[in-house]
């Protein structure tokens, strides 16, 4: 049905918002915008999990000045940008399969290493249930339980993947769209109960956003073992998912039977330059990290001051919540979209998950406070400024700029986000 904004509306145009209820995943910001009559800048994306400070301008000054070579020419192979990425993060090529996206590497870890059943809690992403129901897997769902914040206990999975006799498993760390996030002695020890398995995934897309301890990925664990499977995808954390790049990090034999099948150009040359940038600004990306995990922090707090609204702490860059009684996901949603101008994720279609529950993106706070001013609209009635309800924090803001100071650096109530995860109303 096509929306026509009222008057003050953000949106000019008018738009199909059933273009925001088709399928399993979010529409793409491009068909949105063509939705829109390509009114770019009036979107605030609120939806897609991507680094908002990662490329830097000058990076992306780069390549805009070598668009034309890049787009004429053809890249590298896939095992020259492999070979570049390795060097770049310390890893063994032999144990290195590079994709274009991680969705193409989960592609063809289904087709070539689930045989019949998989295990996985849900909610999840969406991929790691549909892909191997799509070729005709048993998909055995783990509910995560709400009553403790969606956190995955080893003991109660590793039961049930037993009961259900599934032969891979399958987890994300941290977990979409919840961000819980499992400390790497669980997943060790995950890793060792299902040893047995014809293989183990650990889905680590997010894992560069965790700050609960220091060393946080297994994927040392999995260039060692018979049985795991390491993924990371790079559009999240290198904020470029247009790029669609990414890998896994396996045994030889195991991460060769998947570069086999891979063609021999499957990386383009958006991904070789980026890639062979990358050395160069390593400072620039943990900077933008470190911005990112303050934005967290203070999003997740500002967040949990709105009365009703259940927010659950989170390690990946979106925020999971729970609207009150009787308010509905997808209204909020619409509104969000048609009257600020702002594009949510309603989990209503994620299994295990209902209409109850959004993920908010973590976003620069010039952004956050435009959403605060939007939910407050939709769960107060009442328009105007939002900040007005998170009072403590009035004030600390520079309000032109997306920089910020925490009052007194105290935003430990909210932002003990380390190994458990805490409901914070
Ligand atoms: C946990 C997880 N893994 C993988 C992906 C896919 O990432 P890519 O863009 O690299 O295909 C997503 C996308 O949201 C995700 O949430």
């Amino acid at each position: 049905m096509p929306v026509s904004p009222k008057k003050g509306s953000v949106l000019a145009g008018s738009m199909d918002l059933g273009l925001l209820r088709k399928g399993a995943h979010s529409p793409s910001y491009f068909s949105l915008l063509r939705g829109m009559g390509g009114q770019q800048s009036e979107l605030i994306d609120f939806c897609i999990p991507c680094n908002p400070y990662f490329p830097t301008p000058e990076m992306f000054e780069r390549l805009e000045r070598n668009l034309q070579t890049i787009l004429k020419y053809y890249p590298s192979d896939g095992d020259t940008i492999t070979a570049e990425l390795c060097t770049t993060l310390g890893l063994n090529p032999q144990t290195v399969a590079m994709g274009n996206g991680s969705t193409e590497l989960i592609t063809w870890i289904d087709h070539l290493l689930i045989h019949d059943s998989l295990a996985t809690p849900i909610p999840t992403f969406g991929r790691w249930t549909d892909q191997p129901l799509e070729t005709d897997k048993r998909v055995d769902m783990f509910q995560l339980p709400e009553s403790h914040d969606f956190a995955l206990d080893v003991d109660a999975f590793v039961h049930f993947v037993r009961q259900r006799g599934s032969r891979v498993a399958v987890i994300c760390n941290p977990n979409n769209p919840d961000g819980g996030y499992l400390p790497r002695r669980e997943v060790i020890k995950l890793l060792d109960q299902l040893v047995d398995l014809d293989l183990v995934v650990v889905d680590e897309s997010f894992i560069d956003f965790v700050d609960a301890e220091a060393h946080t990925s297994v994927a040392d664990e999995a260039a060692i073992r018979p049985n795991v499977i390491v993924l990371k995808s790079l559009g999240k954390n290198f904020g470029l998912h247009g790029i669609r790049f990414g890998y896994l990090v396996a045994n030889p034999a195991l991460a060769g039977k998947v570069r086999k099948v891979l063609p021999k150009w499957n990386l383009n040359a958006f991904a070789e330059v980026v890639v062979f940038l990358l050395k160069q600004h390593r400072e620039e990306y943990h900077r933008s990290l470190e911005l990112f995990i303050q934005d967290r922090r203070m999003m997740i707090q500002q967040l949990a001051a709105l009365p009703g609204l259940t927010v659950f702490a989170s390690q990946g860059n979106f925020v999971l919540v729970k609207l009150p009684d009787g308010k509905d996901g997808v209204q909020l949603r619409d509104f969000l979209f048609a009257e600020h101008g702002i594009y949510v994720r309603e989990c209503g279609n994620k299994l295990g998950s209902s209409s109850r529950f959004l993920r908010f993106v973590v976003r620069p706070q010039q952004d956050v406070r435009l959403l605060l001013t939007g939910l407050h609209a939709f769960l107060y009635g009442a328009s105007g400024d939002a900040l007005a309800s998170v009072s403590d924090w009035r004030g600390s803001y520079e309000q032109d700029s997306w920089r910020f100071a925490p009052p007194g650096n105290d935003v430990s109530s909210v932002a003990s986000l380390g190994q458990a995860r805490h409901r914070k109303r």
